[in-house]
């Protein structure tokens, strides 16, 4: 396959970035996106060009830091897919492609398509925990938790934290994000005890960082990767309303 690659290029965050097209050829359909750019990095190397960087680590769907903008679209055309799980082979031969790091305000970019995203670890550190002590690890059984409680929390615990949310969303919200964090914990017992004080120290970190708010666009569980519902964000309302509402 044969692509014309228009790729957002910014030396450092205090300086203007603009698209750069490269033409790139002897792409295999069978190449993951990110293999596609390694071969690109490769060839720019060789000519004593500047890499493009670019974000990743398991490049197997789990890490969520490989993050990015292709054709306007989270994580690029396939639903429910990382960037690195995405092949070639759902482009077509001569297909021009754009990629641009995440746009938003708490996201601001490090480097080409590389943004910092501290702002989800200060959210997690307010309160992505449970604090209860749970000793030696119990018997399977010891704690009874029902099926679907336990699915619910199973669901939301896969949120990789990518950040694909935040970028779909008009608003720049990381409200689905956040909500899975909240109720991944929130379905469960051990997550009891600290279940309102946590949604409200979640959501006052995830208003302090400057992510906006949610207006129900539902952008967000079409981009996110893991299939995250936005049935949270109701749920984590509920939290943070009664919270407040009985002072907890
Ligand atoms: S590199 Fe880890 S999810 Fe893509």
């Amino acid at each position: 396959m044969k692509l014309n690659l228009k790729i957002w290029r910014q030396q450092n965050a205090g300086t203007e970035g603009k698209v750069v097209d490269y033409m790139l050829d002897d792409v295999s359909p069978d190449m993951s996106f990110l293999e596609m750019l390694d071969i690109l990095n490769e060839k720019l190397i060789v000519k004593g060009d500047e890499p493009v960087a670019f974000d990743h680590d398991c490049r197997e769907g789990i890490c969520g830091a490989c993050s990015l903008m292709i054709n306007g679209v989270p994580h690029g055309p396939e639903k429910a897919t990382t960037t690195c799980q995405l092949h070639m082979r759902k482009f077509h031969d001569g297909e021009e492609i754009t990629i641009e790091p995440w746009r938003a305000n708490a996201f601001p970019v490090i480097k080409d398509l590389v943004v910092d995203r501290s702002s989800f670890d200060r959210i997690i550190q307010k309160g992505g925990f449970i604090s209860a002590s749970t000793g030696n690890a119990p018997d399977g059984n010891a704690i009874p938790i029902s099926k679907i409680d336990a699915d619910l929390a199973m669901d939301n615990a896969a949120c990789i934290g990518c950040g694909a949310c935040v970028a779909a969303c008009k608003n720049g919200s990381a409200s689905l994000f956040v909500s899975a964090k909240v109720a991944h914990l929130g379905y469960l017992p051990q997550g009891q005890p600290e279940r309102f004080r946590r949604v409200i120290a979640m959501v006052d970190q995830m208003d302090t960082e400057g992510f906006g708010s949610c207006s129900n666009t539902y952008d967000c569980e079409a981009a996110c990767p893991k299939g995250i519902s936005v049935r949270n964000i109701a749920r984590m309302n509920r939290d943070y309303l009664k919270a407040n509402l009985f002072g907890v």
